[in-house]
């Protein structure tokens, strides 16, 4: 036992705080991808480890550029370095990353693949990840909260059929309509593994889950409900069910109104939204059921200048007032110039309420 393990971290983080739904001001701030390309001590240690999956799975190297972010800016949240695709290489898929072309798993589906997936080494095969985990807790700040995530299986299961990403999920979809049973037993499979993933984060001090659903779009109501929403539904009750103090935010990217579907659900603290979602609507369907989280365009940081910051200002003054957590629709991209990172954090944090 640490004795920052004594401290209620929910009183001295922003972000948490925020999470049990309350309005904070200014708000908390992180970026999804803080860890990445577009910082030059990412970039050195990248090179040093040789590959971006011997980065994730080693621990000293992971935890450095998880803080990489948060000693530069200070961020009111550090986020775990791995990648979704850690679990379907867990349960025995081949995965690979080449620079410039993305993961590849392989082979792409069939009901051979599904068969031949295991759970038997999945903590022996993430337990670098965990070890990971344990190692940034020690070393962060007591008021910088821990965010573990995993892949929604949905999102996870899309790469898996697949191989790579693919936009509209033709594949994926298709796999679905020609055979339910297989579609469903690989989703109870992978809505396994990452229960008993997330559980090993939260056990070694993830403090917040992100569940990344970045494929949910264009899914048909039912398939939607069936696919996206229930699966992540019930990762949310059992890690709830396992750790009551852990806080839970949901990134269904794409799904549109459907957003404030997981707003209301009790085991859901907070919501990502992509760019896609305007702060008008997160405020009146989502902020009254869950904290609001996300929707600045990541290339609009890029570009910059004066849009960028009265963009920033609109999102403050519409969901400022509720419980909210300021970061981007999606990613931060390699390209994004770090004085304008700054400069965000600069008027996300000069923006406190008068009187
Ligand atoms: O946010 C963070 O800083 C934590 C680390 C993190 C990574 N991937 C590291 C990474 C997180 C949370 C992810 C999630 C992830 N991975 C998602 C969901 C979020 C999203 O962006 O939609 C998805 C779909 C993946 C799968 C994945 N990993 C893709 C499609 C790619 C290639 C695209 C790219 O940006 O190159 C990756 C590689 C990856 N994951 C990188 C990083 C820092 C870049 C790898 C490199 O250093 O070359």
């Amino acid at each position: 036992m640490s004795l920052s393990e004594d401290i209620n971290r929910e009183d001295v983080s922003s972000y948490l705080k925020a999470l049990s739904g309350k309005s904070v001001s200014p708000p908390p701030i992180w970026l999804m991808r803080q860890a990445g390309r577009y910082l030059p001590e990412y970039r050195d240690k990248r090179a040093e480890a040789g590959s971006f999956l011997d980065l994730c799975y080693t621990p000293d190297a992971a935890a450095e550029v998880t803080l990489q972010p948060i000693r530069r800016f200070d961020f009111d949240a550090a986020i775990l370095f791995a990648d979704i695709l850690l679990i379907p290489q867990a349960l025995g898929q081949k995965l690979t990353f080449t620079p410039g072309e993305g993961p590849q798993l392989s082979p792409t589906a069939d009901s051979d693949l599904i068969a031949r997936l295991s759970t038997d080494n999945l903590h022996e095969s993430l337990s670098p990840i965990y070890e990971t985990v344990s190692r940034v807790r020690a070393q962060l700040p007591a008021r910088t909260p821990l965010i573990g995530f995993a892949g929604a299986p949905w999102t996870v299961a899309a790469y898996m059929i697949a191989g790579r990403g693919i936009r509209d999920q033709s594949e994926t979809r298709s796999f679905y309509y020609n055979d339910r049973t297989l579609a469903r037993e690989l989703i109870a499979i992978l809505e396994e593994a990452t229960a008993a993933y997330l559980k090993a984060q939260i056990d070694r001090g993830a403090d917040a889950i992100q569940l990344f659903d970045t494929w949910s779009g264009g899914l048909p109501d039912e398939a939607f409900d069936e696919l996206c929403f229930q699966p992540t539904r019930r990762i949310a009750a059992a890690l709830k069910d396992h750790a009551p103090a852990v806080k839970f935010i949901a990134f269904p990217r794409g799904a549109g109104v459907r957003a404030s579907v997981y707003a209301k659900d009790p085991n859901i603290d907070g919501v990502g939204l992509d760019t896609g979602a305007s702060p008008e609507w997160a405020a009146g369907a989502v902020q009254p059921y869950a904290t609001v989280q996300g929707l600045l365009d990541p290339l609009l940081l890029v570009a910059g200048g004066a849009e960028l910051e009265a963009t920033i200002q609109r999102h403050l003054d519409i969901l400022g007032g509720g419980p909210y957590i300021f970061n981007l629709g999606h990613g931060i991209t390699p390209q994004t110039p770090i004085a304008h990172v700054e400069r965000l954090i600069a008027c996300v944090r000069k923006n406190v309420a008068v009187g």
